[in-house]
């Protein structure tokens, strides 16, 4: 005879409160499927180059999975490492101009792996309060001290490296994701320099975008490949294929390889990723002047929307912000801007630090003038109440 069991109370009655909260502030998160061939002209992804779907990059991905397999079998430090993967980190160390790489399986990876194994008990860890979530959670498992700064503040920095004495290190996004801002790389570098600090700068949105030819910011400051500078980058935004990689004089990606737990017990890059991203790679050294063009086409995008009278950070590399009256109005508008034809991203709180959200638009190399236009008239069109000053 089976017994019944009593059934249990919702043990997750508690959701159900936590989503009234999130539909009442209007931050409700959904996921939508995209079809194969969307009609919308896609102003929302980080594709910054037009590479993901670039016949060379495609290929790239195809062989590589025809020859190594679909996935990497292991962790790197069992099967997971091919001849693929290691020809992709030295090809991506020349290119941004650094002695070594250590490829990972993203971005949020890397910053996880460079945070943790240089941070540690009795480090100082500086963190920019404008730093993208993976750098959050690396200080948080780094159980290092940590100090979060004003947001593209050397003073502070400055000041709070000065106030410890033993190992410290700085990390920043090289872009910020937010607004689009640039750190002030320059005068960051000079501070860790005075504080025998290590600086750690994570250039997801700078790689293809910043310095010759997409070299990346550390590239445009002078800064890569300098003593004490480590780049963490994602593969998944220009090169638009899936990874991450950590960047820095050989030693430290030794370190890497031996203690970051994000890397050690994380199986391999896939193999298309790592075939597509050194296609890419590869064509981005062909064909330098798409790193200029994202920057011509985010410049013109901010151009045409401030001049409309909507306000917009001004764009340090691909990302446009454009700030909205509230949540619900900024969701409201990314809504009617897919109905009109138009693909934006919506920042909302949590992920706006100053709790003011934002329509996301990025420029992408491959968008045409008269593509510009038509973007930048829809946003213009679906523009809420309060969003312009006019
Ligand atoms: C600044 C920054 N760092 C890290 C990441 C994480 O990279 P990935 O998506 O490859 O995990 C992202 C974006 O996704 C990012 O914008």
């Amino acid at each position: 005879m089976t017994q019944h069991t009593p059934q249990p109370e919702d043990v997750f009655a508690w959701i159900d409160a936590a989503e009234r909260a999130r539909e009442q502030a209007g931050l409700v998160r959904t996921l939508r499927p995209r079809p194969a061939s969307s009609p919308l002209l896609d102003l929302a992804s980080n594709d910054y180059l037009g590479l993901s779907r670039h016949p060379e990059t495609v290929r790239g991905a195809c062989a590589a999975a025809e020859r190594w397999g679909a996935g990497a079998t292991g962790s790197r430090l069992v099967t997971g490492t091919t001849e693929l993967h290691t020809e992709l980190e030295r090809e991506l160390a020349d290119f941004a101009g650094f002695e070594a790489a250590l490829v990972l399986s993203s971005g949020y990876a890397a910053n996880l792996a460079a945070v943790t194994a240089l941070g540690g008990r009795g480090t100082l860890v500086v963190s920019d309060a404008g730093n993208h979530a993976s750098i959050v959670d690396g200080c948080r498992l780094s159980r290092a001290e940590v100090a979060v700064t004003p947001h593209g503040d050397p003073e502070s920095v400055r000041k709070t490296l000065a106030g410890h004495a033993g190992r410290a290190l700085l990390v920043t996004d090289s872009v910020f994701s937010v607004d689009g801002d640039a750190a002030p790389l320059a005068a960051y570098a000079e501070a860790c320099r005075d504080a025998g600090a290590a600086l750690v700068v994570d250039d997801a949105h700078g790689l293809g975008v910043l310095g010759e030819g997409g070299r990346g910011a550390l590239h445009a400051a002078g800064l890569a490949g300098a003593p004490g500078v480590i780049a963490t980058m994602t593969l998944s935004k220009s090169l638009g294929s899936q990874g991450g990689a950590v960047l820095g004089p050989a030693k430290v990606i030794r370190h890497l390889v031996n203690t970051a737990r994000a890397f050690i017990f994380d199986t391999g890059l896939a193999p298309a990723a790592a075939g597509a991203a050194l296609a890419s790679l590869r064509l981005l050294r062909r064909e330098p002047e798409r790193a200029a063009r994202v920057r011509e086409v985010a410049a013109d995008l901010y151009g045409r929307l401030t001049a409309s009278g909507l306000t917009a950070a001004r764009p340090d590399a691909a990302v446009v912000s454009v700030r909205a009256p509230s949540a619900s109005a900024a969701l409201r508008w990314a809504a009617d801007c897919r109905e009109a034809g138009l693909s934006v991203g919506c920042f909302r709180p949590p992920s706006v630090p100053d709790g003011i959200s934002r329509l996301r638009l990025t420029a992408r190399a491959d968008l045409t003038g008269d593509e510009i236009v038509r973007a930048v008239g829809t946003v213009l069109r679906t523009a809420p109440a309060g969003a312009t000053d006019r």
